[in-house]
């Protein structure tokens, strides 16, 4: 079995009086690509937030590498090296062309000489289908494209986990396939991925683990084609018979 790179145990999350997350746990192992998916408001986008320390849980640990990160004083700049993130709405740099955006943060941490993060933000700029746009400035590409420089940035870190906060929900229909696909092949290239998503062909078919929460609860998961077929808990089944 391939390594386990993230761990959590028992992770709760309240804001206030309100219990987002209750007693969460997950594993991912190297190269595995686990697709959340859950009704709105059932703490998604809160969970995905604590896995890289963007908010702090109330109690329970997240491990990465063997390592606590959420308690004492572990390096929150490699930690965001190391685990990127998809948002839905892009959050490109508006000010910056699209090359700028990739190399922008590369260049500030120094991970390589200028030169190499510039031929590596082309080279990831091609593999998402992007290659013209270097020069353009972000508000004249689609939705679709955006994403997919959103990607190619978070890439240019060179991350060894990648989360995606429904990273297709904010696209016309006709451009969610584009993004789709690329998520595809990162999988298929054996990126580690937690993808909550929306998308249940993609949940279907390219991931491998499948976790359905509802009101901060995980209530079922398990095998995504065994999910979808044969759902356990009546509330999965009604979700996804909502959705599909
Ligand atoms: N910063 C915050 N302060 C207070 N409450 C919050 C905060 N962020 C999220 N919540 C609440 O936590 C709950 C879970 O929110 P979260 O965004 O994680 O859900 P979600 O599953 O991602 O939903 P969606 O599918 O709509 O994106 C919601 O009730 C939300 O209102
Ligand atoms: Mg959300």
């Amino acid at each position: 079995m391939k390594d386990l790179i993230l761990s959590v145990k028992n992770l709760s999350k309240s804001y206030g009086d309100l219990e987002v997350l209750k007693d969460i746990n997950m594993d991912v192992r190297e190269g595995e690509v686990i697709s959340v998916i859950g009704p709105s408001g059932s703490g998604k986008s809160t969970f995905l937030r604590c896995i890289n320390l963007l908010e702090e849980p109330n109690s329970g640990t997240i491990s990465y590498q063997n390592e606590v990160i959420n308690q004492g004083k572990y390096n929150r700049r490699k930690l965001h090296r190391e685990i990127g993130m998809v948002f839905q709405k892009f959050n490109l740099f508006p000010h910056m062309t699209v090359l700028k955006n990739i190399t922008y943060a590369p260049q500030k941490l120094k991970i390589a000489s200028k030169k190499e993060i510039e031929a590596k933000a082309r080279e990831l700029l091609s593999k998402v289908g992007l290659a013209m746009k270097a020069d353009e400035m972000p508000n004249n590409l689609s939705g679709g494209q955006q994403q997919r420089v959103a990607i190619a940035r978070a890439l240019a870190m060179s991350p060894k986990i990648l989360l995606f906060d429904e990273p297709t929900s904010a696209l016309d229909p006709e451009l969610v396939g584009e993004v789709l696909k690329v998520m595809k092949t990162l999988a298929d290239e054996g990126m580690t991925m937690v993808v909550v998503t929306h998308e249940m062909g993609f949940a279907r078919e390219v991931s491998n683990h499948l976790i359905f929460m509802e009101n901060g609860y995980i209530v079922e998961e398990g095998d995504p084609k065994e999910i979808f077929a044969h759902p356990k808990n009546e509330r999965t089944a009604q979700f996804l018979s909502s959705v599909l």
